[in-house]
């Protein structure tokens, strides 16, 4: 919790404000009225089939291949499937490939399960498929072995960068070539902001081979939801809805998974993202444009297309923590780049917690304070 009187920029989830509380309990008591009591016993291991037949269709809009139910498996959120992942595909002492700077609480899931973490070098354009190879075999010819490469393609956390369709289709041959699992986290995929949708998934590109991708109900309805969903190969998803968790619970968020299952086939979950996207983009606009007009020349803030966060570059005479400090000093939070990985000095500003009223002064307080030189 942020002190009284303070404007936390840290949190990467929707604003109360922003997430629709009634639209989710019809959809629950629709679902409830629909399936009865079947909606509360347990459900399929890969997962309630309306559910994952909703989920295909709203993909295939995007994806040139059609998905289809059996592609997908229920999770309880991104966090939920990185951990079975881990748990499935990797042992202890395995290497994890990532971004160099990358979604920090991923690591912890994957070093909770042994696995040692190694960035490939990356470029304005995303990871360079070369480095992902050259990692890899470096590795391997260390004796050990690399469980799967993380990344996250769209609207990146912490840096909003979108890898562009060429690199995405780089990053797919290099990895078939090393035989190298790849893991798409697409929390971010449905909060494209400027009305053109995100380039297609890798995991589409490589047509379900070699690539697991992973989506989430938390950022565009609501994290306390715990809804999510893994895509892969038929055969990827059975074996994984054939492991014991599943054949002793069966699929998890089932009861909420029929109700989000609603909101898909009435059309509730588009309209839902057609309001928020605009909403989010003036909150991305009032955030950013006082920052635009008013930082010196050297800070850099990257273009945000999509997602939740502006990454804000700072210049070499301002120290990432002095930064953070003179955020504090106007009361206001901020993340700092190493935080994610990052070597650049850096700041992660979430626009998606506050009015946009309030983002507008604290940007305005940022660049007063951090203009400062000396
Ligand atoms: C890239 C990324 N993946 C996963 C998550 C967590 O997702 P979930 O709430 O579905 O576990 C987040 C939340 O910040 C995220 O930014």
């Amino acid at each position: 919790m942020a002190p009284i009187g303070f404007l936390d920029l840290g949190p990467g989830y929707l604003d109360p404000e922003l997430v629709p509380t009634d639209t989710i309990g019809r959809a629950y008591s629709a679902a409830l009225a629909r399936y009865g009591d079947t909606a509360l016993a347990y459900g399929h291991n890969q997962g309630a089939l309306p559910y994952r037949a909703a989920l295909a269709r709203h993909l295939t809009r995007t994806d040139a291949e059609p998905w289809t139910p059996a592609h997908l498996l229920t999770t309880s959120g991104t966090s939920q499937a990185l951990d079975t992942l881990a748990s499935a595909f990797s042992r202890p002492g395995d290497v994890v490939l990532t971004e160099a700077t990358t979604y920090d609480l991923a690591l912890n899931i994957f070093r909770d399960r042994g696995l040692t973490v190694s960035p490939v070098t990356c470029d304005a354009d995303g990871p360079d498929p070369d480095a992902m190879e050259r990692t890899v075999e470096l590795v391997r010819a260390s004796g050990r072995r690399v469980a799967f490469a993380y990344l996250i393609p769209t609207f990146h956390n912490p840096t909003a960068r979108l890898i562009p369709t060429a690199r995405r289709i780089d990053l797919v041959v290099a990895a078939r070539r090393q035989n190298l699992l790849i893991v798409e986290d697409d929390a971010y995929a449905d909060l494209f902001l400027d009305g053109t949708e995100a380039p297609p998934s890798l995991t589409a590109l490589a047509t379900w081979d070699g690539v697991l991708r992973l989506g989430t109900f938390s950022k565009t309805l609501a994290p306390g939801l715990r809804l999510g969903w893994l895509g892969g190969s038929p055969v990827l998803c059975r074996r994984l809805a054939d492991r014991g968790v599943a054949h002793s619970g069966g699929s998890p968020s089932h009861l909420t998974a029929l109700a989000v299952a609603e909101l898909m086939q009435d059309g509730g979950y588009v309209e839902h993202l057609e309001r928020l996207r605009p909403r989010l983009a003036h909150r991305r606009d009032a955030l950013s444009a006082p920052l635009r007009e008013r930082l010196r020349h050297d800070f850099t803030l990257r273009p945000v297309q999509g997602g939740m966060f502006t990454w804000v570059e700072l210049p070499p005479w301002l120290l990432e923590q002095e930064a953070v400090a003179r955020a504090s000093a106007v009361s206001v939070l901020v993340q700092p780049g190493s935080r994610f990985g990052s070597r650049e000095p850096a700041v992660r500003l979430a626009h998606c917690a506050h009015p946009p009223t309030r983002l507008r002064s604290a940007a305005a307080g940022l660049a007063g304070v951090w203009n400062q030189k000396g």
